[in-house]
């Protein structure tokens, strides 16, 4: 069996050395065009699909809390922070609301952040619940819609439940004044309280810059077989083991610590970005919650990503065929890993990398400063432009309340 293996791998290896060296000038030929359920729309531009109004909010829901700390710019959540700043000079915005299809309230509530850099939620819902009663009170917008017009960037670990535990954020359930709101939201989840229909699934914000200082020559070979760099047991959070990452990660590395076509560990070497580019798949596992900063990585860096992480909903997974370009493994398959990789036919691997080439599969998970063509926020926007126009029932009529604004936890009912 091993040394059937071995052999399958060899001769798999030196089939794809022939076909990854990607030269600038073979490019064209090398990639794919990517088209998604919702068709060929990548690429689409949403200029003239909809008009954005953007609240003016006093600057403690926004500018103020990121004065505060300016970590805040380069955590994995910090999206929410640049599609405010995009917004404000984009194109789309109008400051006639009259003749708005959407309304955005910038509110940064992730943007609080423990000594060590992770954002605590705990303020996320009583700040939420101010500005919409701000935006309420001083515009008749959301009154016509109860929220129904609105979207709200939530990329916190899981969206708009507002707690970093799943079991405590199925709970609270999504906070009750954005039940009608569209939410922008990282989380991802099929079949859970904290994703709702109508969503816009993002990636997570990982550094551009930081990333293409790391790029090297493309015709370089992918001499690694399976990648991974990350915890595999979260001791400090998970001491009894098992629960994290629903186990997928000690399973990886139960099964494959010593298997040499894995090149997996938990220390995160200083070449990491360059292995990726060395590496034919990327291990995508869920870690606490079910993405990972990894799958961006992996789409940059041209590494096909092996997603491990039930039911997950991958950014914007009606414009990107994510089946085509990755590899899915079921959780409770992870012990035959090794098998499932090495049996995928040496075409269909390089049919992917062509379709991972794709810049504008590349384009639509990054958050550039400044804004370009093609990106996670012009992605965002040609989302929301798919949505209209809104439905009628989007309005209420006159007298209609559908929410409640006493329901939820008497904590969230505080001022903020
Ligand atoms: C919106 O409705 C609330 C009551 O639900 C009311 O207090 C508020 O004044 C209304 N806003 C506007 C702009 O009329
Ligand atoms: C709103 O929610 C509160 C708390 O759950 C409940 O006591 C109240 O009856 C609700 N109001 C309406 C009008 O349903």
């Amino acid at each position: 069996m091993e040394a059937k293996m071995w052999i399958l791998a060899l001769l798999l290896l030196s089939l794809l050395f022939d076909g990854i060296g990607v030269r600038a000038a073979e490019l064209s030929r090398k990639t794919e065009r990517i088209s998604g359920s919702a068709g060929d729309v990548l690429e689409d531009d949403p200029v003239g699909r909809l008009k954005v109004f953007v609240y003016e909010l006093p600057s403690k829901y926004n500018k103020k809390i990121l004065q505060k700390d300016p970590r805040c710019l380069t955590h994995m959540f910090a999206a929410e922070i640049f599609m405010h700043r995009f917004l404000l000079s984009s194109p789309v915005r109008t400051l006639n609301a009259e003749e708005a299809d959407w309304f955005y309230t910038p509110v940064y509530s992730t943007c609080d952040l423990t000594p060590n850099g992770l954002p605590l939620p705990f303020k996320s819902p009583r700040m939420m619940r101010s500005a919409i009663q701000l935006i309420s009170t001083n515009w008749p917008y959301w009154n016509r819609t109860e929220g129904a017009d609105h979207f709200f960037v939530v990329p916190h670990d899981f969206g708009a439940c507002f707690h970093y535990q799943e079991e405590k954020a199925i709970d609270r359930g999504i906070l009750h004044l954005l039940q009608r709101a569209t939410l922008v939201q990282t989380f991802g989840q099929r079949n859970h309280v904290c994703l709702k229909d109508g969503s816009i699934t993002i990636p997570p914000y990982a550094p551009p810059q930081k990333m293409q200082a790391h790029l090297i020559p493309p015709d370089i070979p992918r001499s690694i077989f399976v990648y991974f760099r990350g915890l595999f047991y979260d001791v400090g959070n998970d001491p009894e083991g098992g629960y994290y990452a629903r186990g997928a990660r000690a399973s990886v590395w139960e099964n494959f610590k010593n298997n040499p076509l894995f090149d997996i560990s938990t220390e995160h070497p200083t070449t990491y970005y360059e292995d990726m580019q060395r590496a034919v798949f990327c291990l995508c596992p869920l870690g606490w919650a079910p993405w990972s900063p990894r799958l961006v990585e992996a789409v940059i860096f041209g590494c096909i990503p092996v997603v491990i992480a039930d039911d997950i909903v991958l950014p914007f997974a009606d414009a990107i065929p994510w089946e085509e370009i990755g590899v899915f493994v079921a959780e409770k398959d992870v012990p035959k890993l090794d098998a499932i990789l090495t049996s995928i036919p040496t075409e269909v691997i390089l049919r992917k990398q062509r379709l991972l080439a794709n810049p504008s599969m590349k384009q639509a998970m990054l958050f550039p400063q400044p804004a370009q063509p093609g990106d996670a926020f012009h992605q965002i926007l040609n989302g929301l432009a798919r949505k209209l126009p809104h439905h009628e029932n989007c309005f209420l009529k006159p007298g209609e309340k559908i929410l409640n604004w006493t329901t939820g936890p008497v904590g969230d009912l505080k001022p903020w």
